[in-house]
């Protein structure tokens, strides 16, 4: 379902299901929406499920400028003011994590509970951000096919099943090379959020892949005992997306803490 703006540009996310509660799920870099079906599916017979996709990945147009996480946030929101959804379960992996933080900083009244996968709250190093402009660059000129084969083997645990592996280059190739720019050229200008994990209050679960090597769970322990009462799981069998490597475990856990959660 898409939402357009005066430019025309579309903003695409799914809405699925009829609860009262809603759960806004944001997704993982180079990926879309598409990478919560499994999510989705265990949480709608329950909950309203909202989902976007970032510009020009999944379905929403790509844009030129930089998917910063302070123009992500705006187009997040908007779409939640449309919807009138003032409160909602906010679950976010990875980038999705970092867009969490901003959202949470604009707007901690909308947070019943926040569950950070597989994410960290620093920002880039100097060469890290440069490294982000030398892929967008390469992703621009040598296409998605390249992103596939760079991304996939660092998402994934070391030794993935093939199925997930088919799975991740499919939702890679379903975005653009223009959205792909934008992602790693808006990540690289994230602000530090280390200083918002203190202000966190609402209930918090991290969870992270046991096998993740792009943000380690020893990173995910030093995120948790920053965020007052925040929760630690690791999932097992899974490297950075837990979600389609162990949806079992992972949809579980996502489930108890939601149940948990004060109405
Ligand atoms: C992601 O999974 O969203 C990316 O690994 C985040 C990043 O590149 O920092």
């Amino acid at each position: 379902m898409p939402t357009t703006d005066q430019s025309g540009a579309k903003t695409n996310f799914q809405d699925t299901g009829n609860g009262k509660e809603v759960f806004l799920l944001l997704h993982a870099f180079p990926l879309h929406s598409g990478m919560w079906s499994r999510q989705v599916a265990a949480l709608s017979p329950r909950f309203r499920v909202i989902a976007p996709d970032y510009p020009g990945l999944g379905k929403s147009t790509p844009r030129p400028e930089p998917s910063t996480m302070e123009a992500l946030a705006e187009q997040v929101l908007g779409v939640l003011d449309s919807l009138r959804i003032d409160r909602a379960v906010v679950a976010g992996l990875s980038m999705g994590g970092y867009l969490a933080f901003e959202i949470y900083r604009r707007r901690p009244g909308l947070f019943r509970g926040l569950a950070l996968c597989d994410t960290k709250p620093g920002a880039d190093t100097v060469e890290g951000a440069a490294g982000r402009e030398a892929f967008a660059k390469n992703a621009l000129e040598k296409g998605l096919h390249w992103v596939a084969d760079e991304m996939t083997p660092k998402l994934l645990r070391p030794q993935p099943d093939a199925a997930a592996v088919k799975e991740v280059r499919h939702l890679i190739g379903q975005g653009t090379p223009a959205g792909v720019a934008a992602a790693q050229r808006g990540m690289a200008k994230r602000v530090d959020s280390t200083a918002t994990l203190g202000a966190i209050t609402c209930p918090t679960l991290v969870v992270v892949g046991a096998e993740d090597t792009l943000t380690p769970p020893a990173e995910a322990e030093k995120m948790a005992a920053g965020i007052k009462g925040a929760r630690l799981v690791r999932i097992s069998g899974a490297g950075h997306l837990p979600n389609i490597e162990n949806p079992a475990e992972f949809d579980r856990v996502l489930l108890g803490f939601v149940a948990g959660l004060p109405k």
